[in-house]
């Protein structure tokens, strides 16, 4: 079928519409639109391209979440190469740094500088043609890069079309900038990996470059990446017949449609330049993203072009970086520790040395491939990191400091715990315990089990789990149903009381619902919110360990490595017998009726943020945030332009000005409960 002219000028208009929307939301970060109507305007451009699929357009909205997963990525050579930055680690750097290019050029008196914020992402490298995205590309080594276009596509900060009024002229234009993972995505990402027994990114750095170079889109489009422009090239051409100045080309890109960093400065002098350098010391601590330094640009282009570059760096520009949270330290031992998913981590237990504000004596290798990289041994000195919240790491080995009698560390070839023989898959970096009686995996997977989020069983720490496992009480999670008082009571430090309390608590927990507990199996890659998505679709247990991987697979947020976990843990023999001793215990593994009524409602709440603050009368903050979640609503901890609503109880704080300063809605309990039909 052909479309009617009346269908293609509609589908036309939606692509402009949607996407004035998404630049008002995403790059302005001032909305224009309610999301209802976004999502109504979104569908009905999907109908119509799916009707006509001679209407997509490579720009159109709809291209943004992401295709089927590719095999490789293309190598491309950059049309111009992707220069990096001469570092500058103190001001008497920057100076010298002035008084190098100065000596390369006339005498002049005044310089401008720009100065930018560095950014610590990925550098990435967008091609337009006749002002459409045509390809996105990584650095590489800066003449060569892969081609991550589909990836890109998903970053919703970068325009598919330019806004190109006046600059038709333009075939090419080349723009590069710095993607990057905001704090909050990079810390919500980690707390989804650990529950889902996944490896954690060491820095939103890796996870941003991590994240380009996935090979399934639709798992980049999920992880919220975001960009900031801050060059722009036109290949063949003169720059200087688009821009003068480097100020100028920060606005144009603004012009066309990209997100600049807002913090850039006109400085009339180095001394400007230290003010800014000092005053981000402190306050880039208070940004949402990471950065590591501030980047300092002469703003002249005739300048710019008269220095030119090195082989590596342009000598218009400098970084100058602000000292890493780093320090020198001993290695005592590498430790191997086994985690509930049967990986062998191995860990650097080193002497204590003092790293933003807090001690550190433990840092994850990740991996032997990890420590052949770095190759480190007991006794070395290592530079080791943490910055922020983030896990502190091994950055290098001082070689020369080494002493001369180490040996390399080798991982061993049987579980540290159990004495089984581990294993390593061909393509994998992670060695495995594949032994399921392994009392580490064992442990791992009952503290994972009583964890908060899982089946929530109070007075279950890790000290009683150990004993419950070293003393061969407990061999599966289903043991801990069948516990007595007589055997809680031999136990060190346990008295009737507690004994009775314990029992009592864990009999409770087969009132958790479905979710939960398919979250408490511990199944690689299903986290909490993967658990939902599962529970919502397939009611009882038997749906879900009799489905098809292809059918787990097409649930909306499931990707094709959760469907093969969940598909191949239900065929494994000792899991059948888990999941019937669990039932015969009296668990739910199926959607009770109240849960079905949630479930059927499920979207009510899509789109939304909420915040809470204050005491609510009868839910604690656990039990509202749950609510909301399952109703597909998003909480968050602080209040901005994106709080749709703010829950208040008793007491609110801070949060409430703030939301009434932005004239945000605000609800109470009880209209929260009405709102989600759960009113008597
Ligand atoms: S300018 C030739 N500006 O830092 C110009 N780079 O250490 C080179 N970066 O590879 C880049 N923020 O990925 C520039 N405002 C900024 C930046 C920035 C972060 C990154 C970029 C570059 C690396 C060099």
């Amino acid at each position: 079928m052909i479309p009617t002219q009346t269908e293609i000028k509609r589908a036309q208009e939606l692509r402009q519409l949607l996407q004035q929307a998404s630049y008002a939301y995403y790059v302005l970060d001032a909305p224009i639109m309610e999301d209802a109507v976004y999502d109504q305007l979104y569908r009905e451009l999907q109908q119509l391209e799916a009707e006509y699929p001679e209407l997509v357009t490579a720009d159109s909205p709809t291209q943004r979440v992401g295709e089927k997963p590719a095999t490789h990525f293309t190598s491309v050579r950059h049309n111009i190469p992707l220069y990096s930055l001469e570092n500058a680690f103190n001001l008497e750097e920057l100076q010298a740094w002035e008084q190098r290019w100065r000596r390369q050029v006339p005498p002049t008196d005044s310089a401008e500088y720009v100065t930018e914020l560095k950014i610590d992402g990925s550098a990435l490298a967008l091609t337009y043609q006749n002002g459409i995205l045509v390809r996105g590309a990584t650095r590489g080594d800066g003449e060569m890069g892969e081609d991550i276009t589909q990836n890109v596509r998903t970053i919703r900060s970068i325009p598919l079309r330019l806004n190109f009024d006046g600059l038709e002229n333009l075939e090419k234009i080349e723009v590069r900038g710095e993607a990057f993972l905001p704090l909050e995505v990079f810390q919500n990402l980690n707390e989804r990996r650990q529950k889902a027994g996944e490896q954690l990114f060491a820095n939103p750095r890796n996870a941003a470059a991590g994240t380009l170079r996935q090979l399934d889109s639709r798992i980049v489009a999920q992880r919220r990446l975001d960009f900031f422009a801050y060059t722009l090239h036109i290949p063949g051409m003169d720059d200087a017949s688009i821009a003068n100045t480097q100020w100028e080309a920060l606005e144009l890109l603004q012009k066309l449609g990209f997100r600049v960093n807002c913090e850039h400065r006109l400085c009339q002098s180095l001394a400007e330049v230290a003010e800014y350098y000092k005053y981000w010391d402190t306050e880039r601590l208070n940004l949402p993203y990471m950065t590591d330094g501030v980047v300092v640009k002469l703003n002249s282009y005739k300048l710019q072009e008269q220095l030119g570059f090195t082989q590596k760096f342009p000598r218009w520009a400098v970084a100058l970086k602000y000292p890493a949270e780093e320090a020198p330290t001993r290695v005592e031992n590498i430790a191997v520790n086994v985690g509930r998913t049967g990986a062998l981590t191995p860990l650097a237990e080193m002497r204590p040395v003092e790293l933003a504000g807090t001690t550190v004596s433990r840092a994850t290798l990740h991996n032997s491939d990890r420590i052949a990289q770095l190759d480190i041994r007991i006794g070395d000195t290592v530079i080791v990191r943490k910055a922020g919240e983030i896990i502190p790491e091994v950055v290098r080995v001082l070689k020369e400091l080494r002493p001369s009698d180490t040996q390399p560390f080798v991982m061993p070839s049987h579980c540290p715990v159990c004495g089984q023989p581990v294993v390593r898959e061909t393509g994998e970096a992670v060695t495995r315990c594949v032994n399921a009686s392994c009392a580490a995996i064992l442990k791992g997977s009952i503290e994972h089990w009583v964890s908060r989020d899982a089946l929530d069983i109070k007075g279950v720490g890790e000290k009683l789990v150990h004993q419950l496992v070293d003393k061969g009480l407990v061999h599966a999670v289903a043991d801990l149903y069948t516990l007595t008082k007589e055997q809680l009571c031999e136990l060190e430090r346990m008295g009737q009381k507690s004994a009775e309390k314990l029992i009592q608590a864990i009999a409770q927990s087969k009132n958790q619902p479905w979710s939960r507990v398919l979250y408490g199996l511990g199944i690689r890659h299903v986290g909490s919110v993967n658990a939902q998505l599962l529970t919502d679709k397939y009611r009882t247990v038997e749906q879900l360990a009799t489905a098809k991987q292809s059918d787990i697979e097409g649930i909306y947020g499931i990707g094709a490595e959760i469907a093969q976990a969940v598909y191949q843990w239900f065929r494994i023999d000792a899991n059948q017998k888990l999941i019937a001793r669990l039932k015969a215990t009296g668990l739910k593994l199926e959607n009770t009726q109240v849960q079905s009524a949630v479930s059927s409602s499920n979207q009510k709440l899509a789109g939304k943020t909420f915040v809470i603050t204050g005491t609510l009368p009868t839910l604690n903050r656990e039990q509202a945030k749950e609510l909301i979640q399952t109703a597909g609503g998003k909480v968050t901890d602080s209040v901005s332009k994106k709080t749709d609503y703010l829950v208040v109880g008793k007491d609110a704080g801070s949060k409430l000005a703030k939301a009434e300063s932005l004239g945000i809605t605000q609800l109470t309990e009880a209209q929260l409960l009405e709102i989600l039909g759960k009113t008597e």
